[in-house]
C-alpha cells in the first residue's frame, strides 16, 4: 500500500531549554510522537526515504569531512572507487581496498552503500579501453561478476550500467566499445548482476533523463519498459540530476520520475548537484521526490563545494568551511513538511474506503507488513514494505514464519534473529522513523522455497 488514505497526523517539535537546566548541564527537551528531523538523513527516513552523498575515500581523514557526513547522511556512494579503473586495474585483477574503506566506513555507522558502477563506456582500465567484441564482452561480464560477488550483501543497490545513452535528438544508444559488442550488452550486464548479487537492486544510471520531453528520457523509458515486459532483471532507475545553465532543473521532472515509477521500477536521485544551489530549485526536486511513492532516495554529489567535481559552480549544500548555505535549510524544510505521495499506484484502489480502517486504532500508530518474493530454483529474495499506520512509529518489528527448509543467508536493511522457522527482524539505525502512512523497505534472500510468507508487524 503505497498511497496514504488517512489524513498524516500533524507534527509538532517543541524544544525547550532553560537556563536552570543548561546550567546544570542538560538540556530539557519534549519531543511530540513525529518530531521533525534534524538531519537530512533523519528526516528522509522520516518520510521512508535515504539522504545520501558521494564519498572520496582519500578525504575520510579530514574530521570536518566526516563530521558532516557522518551527522547527515545514511547512504554513501564512492565517488570514483568501485569504478572499472579501480577495482580491476590490471585484468584479471581486483583492488577492493579503497571502496571497502567507505564501504566499512558507511556500514559500521549504520549508513547503507548504493554501488557505482558495474558498466561504463568511461573511467575503464586501460586494458578494457583497447578492448573491443566478444573478448570485451566476456571481460565485462566477468568484471560485473566478480565486483558484484565481492560487494555481495553488503550494497542495497548497484548502478549496473551508467550512461548509456545518446544525447541529443536520437533517443537511441551512444556509441561505445560496450555497445559495439551488441545491442544485449545493457540486459547481458543486468542479469550477470542479478546472479552474482541476488538481494542488489539493480539500477541503470544516467544523466540529462530529467525532462521527459527529452529523446535521451525517452530512450532509457522505452527501454526499461521492454526490460520489464521481458522480465530482464532491473529494479530502479539513478536519475543524476546534475543540474547547470546548460542543463536546468524543468518542472516537469516530477513527470518524469513518476512515469518510470509507473513502470514498476524505484526512481532514485543519485548525483545530485545545481550550479549556484538555488534555494528553490533544490526544495523543487526534493517536493517532487517526496510526491512519487517510488522515489526513495536523493544522493548528492558531495558534501561541500570543494569537494564538488564541479567546484567551481559552487553547486552543494555546504560551504566550503562546512556550513551549512541556504540550500540545506530548504532540503530539510521540503523533507519535514513534505506531503505525502501523490502520484496514483499502478493499481489504484476503486473506491476509496467508506470506514477507516479498524487497525491500527487511528492516532494509535502500529504498522503494517507486506512481502513479495522473487522465487527461484533453489532460493528466493523476499522483499518486505513496513508502512506506519496514521502515527508515526519510531521503531519495528516484523515476524515472519519460514517454511521448513528455507533458511536465510543474507539480510539487508534490518536486523535479524533466526534464520530457520520463525524469524524476527528489526529496524536498523535509519529505517526505525518512519512518518505516518509512510513506508521503508528491507529485505532479504534464503535458500529453499517461501511458499506464502505472512508477515506481522509491530511498531514501538
Ligand atoms: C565523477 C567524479 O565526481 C570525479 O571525481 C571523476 O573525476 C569523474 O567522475 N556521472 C557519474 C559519476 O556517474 O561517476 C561522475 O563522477 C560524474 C558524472
Amino acid at each position: 500500500m503505497r498511497n496514504t488514505r488517512w489524513k498524516a497526523a500533524s507534527r509538532a517539535a517543541i524544544a525547550l531549554t532553560s537556563a536552570g537546566a543548561l546550567a546544570a548541564g542538560m538540556a530539557l527537551i519534549l519531543t511530540a510522537p513525529a518530531a521533525a528531523g534534524t538531519t537530512l538523513g533523519a528526516s528522509a527516513a522520516e518520510k521512508g526515504r535515504y539522504f545520501g552523498t558521494a564519498v572520496a575515500g582519500f578525504k575520510l581523514s579530514d574530521s570536518a569531512y566526516t563530521t558532516i557526513l557522518n551527522r547527515e547522511f545514511n547512504m554513501v556512494t564512492a565517488e570514483n572507487e568501485m569504478k572499472m579503473n579501480a577495482t580491476e586495474p590490471q585484468q584479471g585483477q581486483f583492488s577492493y581496498g579503497a571502496a571497502d574503506q567507505i564501504v566499512n566506513h558507511a556500514r559500521s555507522r549504520g549508513m547503507s552503500v548504493r554501488g557505482h558502477t558495474l558498466a561504463w563506456h568511461s573511467q575503464q582500465p586501460g586494458w578494457m579501453e583497447s578492448m573491443s567484441g566478444s573478448a570485451l564482452r566476456s571481460a565485462m561480464l566477468n568484471h560485473v561478476t566478480q565486483v558484484a560477488t565481492h560487494f555481495r550483501g553488503q550494497v542495497v543497490a548497484w548502478d549496473v550500467v551508467n550512461e548509456a545513452f545518446a544525447d541529443g535528438s536520437s533517443g537511441g544508444r551512444r556509441d561505445s566499445n560496450l555497445q559495439r559488442t551488441g545491442n544485449d550488452w545493457i540486459e547481458a550486464a543486468f542479469r550477470a548482476a542479478r546472479a552474482a548479487d541476488p538481494g542488489a537492486k539493480l539500477c541503470y544510471n544516467d544523466y540529462n533523463t530529467d525532462n521527459w520531453t527529452h529523446a535521451k528520457t525517452q530512450g532509457v523509458y522505452n527501454m526499461v519498459r521492454d526490460f520489464k515486459s521481458r522480465g530482464v532483471p532491473i529494479d530502479c532507475v539513478g536519475f543524476q540530476s546534475h543540474f547547470n545553465n546548460d542543463s536546468p532543473y524543468v518542472s516537469n521532472y516530477r513527470t518524469t520520475l513518476s512515469s518510470f515509477a509507473a513502470l514498476g521500477v524505484d526512481v532514485q536521485i543519485t548525483e545530485l548537484d545545481i550550479q549556484g544551489a538555488s534555494a528553490n530549485t533544490y526544495r523543487s526536486v526534493v517536493e517532487d521526490c517526496l510526491a512519487v511513492a517510488r522515489c526513495n532516495g536523493i544522493t548528492v554529489w558531495g558534501i561541500r563545494d570543494s569537494d564538488s567535481w564541479r567546484a567551481s559552480q559552487t553547486p552543494l549544500l555546504f560551504n566550503s568551511n562546512g556550513s551549512k548555505k541556504p540550500a540545506y535549510d530548504a532540503v530539510l524544510a521540503a523533507l519535514n513538511n513534505g506531503t505525502t505521495p501523490t502520484d496514483p499506484p499502478t493499481d489504484p484502489p476503486t473506491d476509496p474506503p467508506t470506514d477507516p480502517p479498524t487497525t491500527p486504532p487511528p492516532g494509535q500508530g502500529g504498522c503494517t507488513a507486506t512481502v513479495s518474493v522473487n522465487q527461484w530454483t533453489g532460493g528466493f529474495v523476499a522483499t518486505v514494505r513496513v508502512t506506519a499506520g496514521s502515527s508515526a512509529i519510531s521503531g519495528w518489528t516484523v515476524t515472519i514464519g519460514l517454511p521448513s527448509g528455507a533458511t536465510v543467508t543474507n539480510a539487508w536493511n534490518a536486523n535479524r534473529s533466526g534464520n530457520t522457522g520463525t524469524t524476527n527482524w528489526t529496524n536498523v539505525a535509519y529505517n526505525g522513523q518512519v512518518g505516518a502512512g509512510q513506508t521503508t523497505e528491507w529485505g532479504f534472500q534464503a535458500n529453499g522455497t517461501a511458499g506464502t510468507l505472512s508477515p506481522t508487524c509491530s511498531a514501538r
